[in-house]
């Protein structure tokens, strides 16, 4: 086996991510619709790009769906796409905060202990309080994830959609793996 160095570390990490993804992880991947249609669907009619980024696009208060384990089946990403409410874990739930002075502050939880507690709003932005700051702390019964795809989206659609999620799932190293940034030019 001759070494490839001359191709450089950008180049390797790319040609390594292609082969992943014709090989899949455990063998060859076989998508319920159109990867494709389901792209167009993510940034636009279904607007999932709102809250989640995908290939480095899109919203931050939910989770970058790029990196989607390859092992997550198309059934069980179906369903968090019709069934949020059910398939999420809880720690994934929304939650309402009032501050002593009466402002209502709602997103996502992101940390919490005994004396504070994290939050993110729909706006990307990070909300620190010391409990001793805030009146309420409501958990909300589901996360921010829309629980109306069901009615919004066909099955076609749904299943374009888990397309795309698992194809980039499969494409993208995952984020523990050096990333083809390096900077040693
Ligand atoms: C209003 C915001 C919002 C929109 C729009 C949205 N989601 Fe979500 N989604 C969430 C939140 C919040 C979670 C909970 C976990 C997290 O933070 O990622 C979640 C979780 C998920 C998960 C599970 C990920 C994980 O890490 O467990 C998948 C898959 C997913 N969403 C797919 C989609 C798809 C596909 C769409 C578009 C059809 C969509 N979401 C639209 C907010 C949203």
């Amino acid at each position: 086996m001759p070494g490839f160095d001359w191709l450089g570390q950008e180049k390797i990490l790319g040609i390594v991510a292609c082969l992943r993804a014709l090989q899949g992880k455990n063998g060859p991947i076989t998508l319920p619709g159109n990867a494709e249609r389901g792209k167009k669907l993510f940034f636009g009619k279904a607007k999932c790009s709102d809250c989640h980024m995908a290939q480095s696009k899109g919203g931050f208060i939910a989770s970058d769906l790029s990196y989607s384990e390859s092992n997550t089946s198309a059934d069980q990403l179906r369903q968090v796409i019709l069934d949020p409410v059910n398939s999420l874990p809880a720690q994934k739930r929304a939650v309402t905060v009032t501050t002593t002075d009466g402002q209502k502050y709602a997103g996502a939880l992101r940390a919490q202990d005994n004396f504070s507690i994290s939050i993110q709003t729909m706006d990307s932005a990070f909300h620190y309080f010391p409990k001793s700051q805030l009146a309420s702390i409501e958990i909300g019964a589901r996360s921010l994830m829309p629980d109306d795809y069901r009615s919004r989206l066909s099955d076609a659609e749904v299943n374009d959609l888990v397309s795309y999620l698992i194809q980039i799932g499969a494409q993208s190293p995952k984020p523990d793996q050096p990333s083809s940034d390096d900077d040693d030019e």
